[in-house]
C-alpha cells in the first residue's frame, strides 16, 4: 500500500555556510529516505529552506551594515548551492523571510492567533537586560557574567559552558553586554508564553508514550528528560526583524516592536514553504490535503540540538491550534558529527574545504558520509576513513565487480551480454543473496539505519565478487566446452550489477543511473519490486543484450600513474590524505597556541584531580552515558596483527555474536595469555578499520603504573553479552 509521506530537513540559519556536519545530520539522511520511499512507490513531498529570522541574523546583518533581506539572500544562495553539490534534491527550498516566501508571515501569525484562541498563550512581564547605549534589549546569550552555580566568570546568559547548566540571565553576577561591553540594566518587558505544561498534561506525554520503541533511543531519551521538566516558554522577542506579533484581526501591530521568537516561526516554515510550492504548482488545495491528511506520515530530519523543538515544542504548537495539523510520525534526529577529533568550526577553518573534495564524485562523498553518520552516537569524519570507504568499498568492491564484468563482456563476448541459461546451484545461491540484500536494505532504511543499509549493499557486492572468483570465467572462457559457463557467469554478474544499481540508488543516485546505462537500461526507475529475479520481466530483458553501453557509460578518470581508466570510482591516493592531515596538524597547532589548548578535546579549565592523574572530563548528561552500549565478553582467540606490531586481533564472544576486535595491547599482553580472559566491550561503536582489519568494537582498559594497558573484567557470574549499566 502506498503512503503519503512528508519529509522535512531542518531549516538552516541563513547566517553562514553549511558544512558537512550539518549535511550529514539533517539533509543527506532525509534525501536518502525520500529516494527510498519513492522507490517503494510512496507519494513523497520533501521540504526545506532557510531559517531567516532570529537574533543572530539580526545582529550579524547590522554588524555587516547590510539590510536584513540582502543579508539572508546571500546565505540562502550559498547554502542552496552547497546542498545541491551533494545531490540533495528537495521539492522546494525557499525560506521564512517575507520577500522570499509571502505565505510565511501570515501562516505563523495564524498559528499564534489559533494558539491564543485555544488558551495556550499566556502573557506576562519579566525583567530583561537592556543596553542603554544601544537602546535595545539584550538576548540572554549576549550577556556574559559569573555563573551562579560554579563561579565560572565567562558564563553566557542562557547557559554556562563550564558546568553546562541552563541559567536565568537575570541571576548572573557582574553582567556585561557582549555586544557593546556596557553594563546592562534590568528593564521590564512583556512577552507571550506557550503553555507547554498544559500540552504535556493533556496529551503530549501520552502521545510520546505511544511512540515508545518506535523512535530512535537517542531521541526518546532526550524527550523523556525534557518532559520531566516542561514549563511555559516565551515565544516573542523585542527585535526589529522577524514575524511581527499579530493583532487580533491579524494585523502586524499586535505588539509594536515585538516579533515572534525564531523557534516559533521557523518550524511553521515547513508548512509555509510547502504552501508556497503548491500554490506555485497551481494546486493550492494540496497543501492542506497533505498537512491535515489523516493518513499523512510526517518525518522531521534534524540534528540533536533541535530535538526539543521538533519532538516537544512544535507538536504542541501543531496540536494546540486545534486545526488538525498532522503530528510527526518520527523525528529521526542524528547526533553530532565531528571532524578529525574536533567540532566543525567554520570560522577557525576546522572544516572539510570544498576544494578538497570538489573533484570527487558526489556519490563517493554521499556514500562515505553515510557510512560515518552519527545515527545513535556522535561520530566523526576522518580522512583515513574516507579513503578507506572510497577505495575499499567503492573502488575495490563495487567498482571492481562492475569493471571486470563489463570489460569481460566486451573482450570475450563482443560487448553482447549473454542470454540467461539455467541457474546453477551457485547462481541460485547468489540470487538468494540478492534477495536477502534487497530485504535488508529496505529494513534498515525503514528504521533509519543508513549505515547498516550501506553495509548490506557492500556485503552483497562482496558476495558477487566471491561468486566471480569461484566461477573463474577467465579460465572457463578459454575452453570451448566451458565457454557457455563463462557466458552464464557474465550474464548473472550483469544481472547482479543491475540489482546493485537499484540497491544503491537512495545513497548513490548518480552511480545507480550510470550502472543502469552500462547495461542498456537507461531510464529504468529504481525499485525494490521483484529485485533479485533474473531475466525477462523482472531482471534484464530476455535473451542476449546487444548494444548495451558497458564500460562506455562509465566515467573516465586519470589514475595516479597518469593512465586514463573507466571505472565507477577513482581511488584516493594516500598522498592526498597525508596533505589534508598535514594541513589540519598545522592548523591545530596554531589554534592550540592561540587558545592555550594542549590537545584536541582537552579543556584548559577542566577540574584537576591530582598532579599525575588526568583531569575529570566535562560533565555529561545521563543520556550520553546511556548511549554507550557496554557488554561483557570472553576472548576466544588472539593473534598478532599482520601489519602492526602494536595491535592484537581478538575474537570476542559477546553472547549474541562473536566479533573481531583490534586492540592496541601487543606491548602489554601476549596473545596466549589473553585466551579465555573476560573483558568489557563497547559494542555500538562504528566499526573501524585498523591497518586493514576491521575492528567491531573496543575493549575497556586502563594503564598500570608503567603505562601498560590493563583490560577491565566483569565479576564472575555475569554471562557474556550482559549489558553494563
Ligand atoms: O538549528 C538550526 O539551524 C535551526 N535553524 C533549525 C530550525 S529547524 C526548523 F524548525 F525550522
Ligand atoms: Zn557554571
Amino acid at each position: 500500500m502506498t503512503e503519503t509521506v512528508l519529509v522535512t530537513s531542518a531549516l538552516p540559519y541563513a547566517n553562514g555556510p553549511i558544512h558537512f556536519g550539518h549535511i550529514v545530520g539533517a539533509y543527506l539522511p532525509a534525501d536518502i529516505y525520500v529516494r527510498f520511499r519513492r522507490m517503494l512507490g510512496d507519494d513523497v513531498h520533501f521540504v526545506s529552506g532557510t531559517d531567516e529570522h532570529g537574533v543572530a541574523i539580526t545582529l550579524k546583518a547590522e554588524q555587516a551594515g547590510v539590510g536584513y533581506e540582502d543579508y539572508v539572500d546571500r546565505w540562502h544562495e550559498s547554502i542552496k548551492r552547497s546542498l545541491e553539490h551533494v545531490g540533495i534534491e528537495f521539492d522546494v527550498f525557499t525560506g521564512t523571510s517575507h520577500h522570499r516566501n509571502p505565505f510565511h508571515r501570515e501562516l505563523a501569525q495564524q498559528f499564534f492567533l489559533d494558539l491564543k484562541a485555544q488558551g495556550y498563550l499566556g502573557k506576562h512581564s519579566e525583567e530583561q537586560f537592556f543596553s542603554e547605549a544601544m537602546g535595545r534589549f539584550l538576548p540572554d546569550r549576549y550577556v556574559e557574567g559569573t555563573c551562579y552555580h560554579c563561579g565560572y566568570e565567562k558564563a553566557r546568559g542562557d547557559e554556562c559552558p563550564h558546568c553546562g547548566r541552563y541559567l536565568e540571565a537575570q541571576k548572573l553576577k557582574d553582567p556585561r553586554s557582549t555586544l557593546d561591553g556596557s553594563t546592562p540594566v534590568l528593564k521590564e518587558t512583556r512577552h507571550y508564553y506557550l503553555d507547554l505544561g498544559r500540552a504535556r498534561d493533556e496529551w503530549l506525554k501520552d502521545w510520546f508514550e505511544s511512540k515508545r520503541g518506535q523512535w530512535k533511543p537517542n531521541v526518546e531519551n532526550f524527550v523523556a528528560a525534557d518532559l520531566a521538566d516542561l514549563r511555559e516558554r516565551p515565544i516573542t522577542r523585542d527585535l526589529p526583524w522577524g514575524v511581527p506579533v499579530p493583532g487580533e484581526n491579524g494585523s502586524d501591530d499586535g505588539e509594536p516592536g515585538k516579533v515572534l521568537y525564531v523557534w516559533f516561526d521557523a518550524p511553521i516554515g515547513y508548512l509555509s514553504i510547502s504552501k508556497q510550492y503548491w500554490h506555485a504548482q497551481g494546486r493550492p488545495e494540496r497543501f492542506e490535503e497533505l498537512w491535515k491528511g489523516a493518513d499523512t506520515k510526517l518525518y522531521h530530519f534534524i540534528g540533536k540540538d533541535n530535538i526539543t523543538f521538533h519532538a516537544v515544542v512544535f507538536p504542541s504548537m501543531l496540536k494546540g491550534t486545534g486545526q488538525g495539523w498532522v503530528l510527526p510520525e518520527n523525528v529521526p534526529a542524528n547526533e553530532f558529527f565531528n571532524f578529525e577529533g574536533r567540532k566543525f568550526n567554520t570560522s577557525s577553518g576546522w572544516v572539510i574545504p570544498e576544494e578538497a573534495v570538489a573533484d570527487d564524485p558526489t556519490d563517493a562523498l554521499r556514500y562515505a558520509l553515510t557510512t560515518m553518520m552519527p545515527e545513535t552516537a556522535d561520530s566523526e569524519w576522518t580522512w583515513e576513513e574516507y579513503r578507506s570507504r572510497v577505495n575499499d568499498d567503492l573502488a575495490d568492491n563495487l567498482g571492481n565487480l562492475v569493471t571486470r564484468t563489463l570489460r569481460f563482456v566486451e573482450k570475450f563476448f563482443d560487448g553482447r551480454i549473454p542470454a540467461l541459461g539455467e541457474l546453477s546451484e551457485r547462481d541460485a545461491e547468489l540470487q538468494q543473496e540478492a534477495r536477502k540484500a534487497a530485504a535488508e536494505v529496505q529494513e534498515h532504511l525503514h528504521a533509519f539505519r543508513f549505515r547498516r543499509a550501506c553495509q548490506a549493499m557492500m556485503g552483497f557486492g562482496n558476495a558477487c565478487n566471491r561468486y566471480y572468483d569461484l566461477e573463474q570465467p577467465w579460465v572457463a572462457v578459454k575452453d570451448e566446452t566451458t565457454r557457455s559457463r563463462a557466458a552464464q557467469t557474465m550474464r548473472v554478474c550483469c544481472e547482479m550489477v543491475r540489482v546493485l544499481a537499484h540497491l544503491i540508488a537512495p545513497v548513490m543516485p548518480e552511480t545507480s543511473t550510470t550502472l543502469l546505462r552500462t547495461l542498456g537500461r537507461d531510464g529504468e526507475s529504481p525499485s525494490f519490486e521483484r529485485l533479485g529475479e533474473l531475466g525477462g520481466g523482472a531482471g534484464l530483458p530476455e535473451g542476449e543484450i546487444v548494444g548495451a553501453a558497458l564500460t562506455g557509460a562509465l566515467p573516465r578518470f586519470v589514475d595516479p600513474r597518469g593512465r586514463e581508466i573507466s571505472a565507477p570510482f577513482p581511488k584516493i591516493p594516500e598522498a592526498r590524505i597525508a596533505a589534508e592531515l598535514e594541513r589540519l596538524h598545522d592548523l591545530a597547532k596554531r589554534q592550540d597556541a592561540g587558545t592555550g589548548k594542549h590537545s584536541p578535546g582537552s579543556d584548559a579549565d577542566a577540574t584537576p584531580v591530582a598532579a599525575d592523574l588526568e583531569p575529570i572530563a566535562d560533565e555529561i548528561g545521563f543520556e550520553t552515558f546511556a548511549a554507550v552500549d557496554l557488554r561483557t565478553g570472553t576472548i576466544l582467540e588472539a593473534s598478532k596483527h599482520p601489519k602492526a606490531d602494536r595491535l592484537l586481533v581478538l575474537r570476542v564472544d559477546l553472547g549474541f555474536e562473536t566479533r573481531t576486535i583490534v586492540a592496541g595491547v601487543a606491548a602489554s599482553y601476549t596473545p596466549e595469555e589473553l585466551i579465555g580472559r573476560r573483558v568489557i566491550a563497547v559494542v555500538n561503536l562504528a566499526p573501524r578499520k585498523l591497518r586493514g582489519v576491521e575492528s567491531q568494537g573496543m575493549l575497556l582498559a586502563t594503564d598500570d603504573a608503567e603505562g601498560r594497558a590493563r583490560f577491565l573484567s566483569p565479576d564472575a557470574g555475569s554471562p557474556n553479552g550482559a549489558r553494563i549499566r
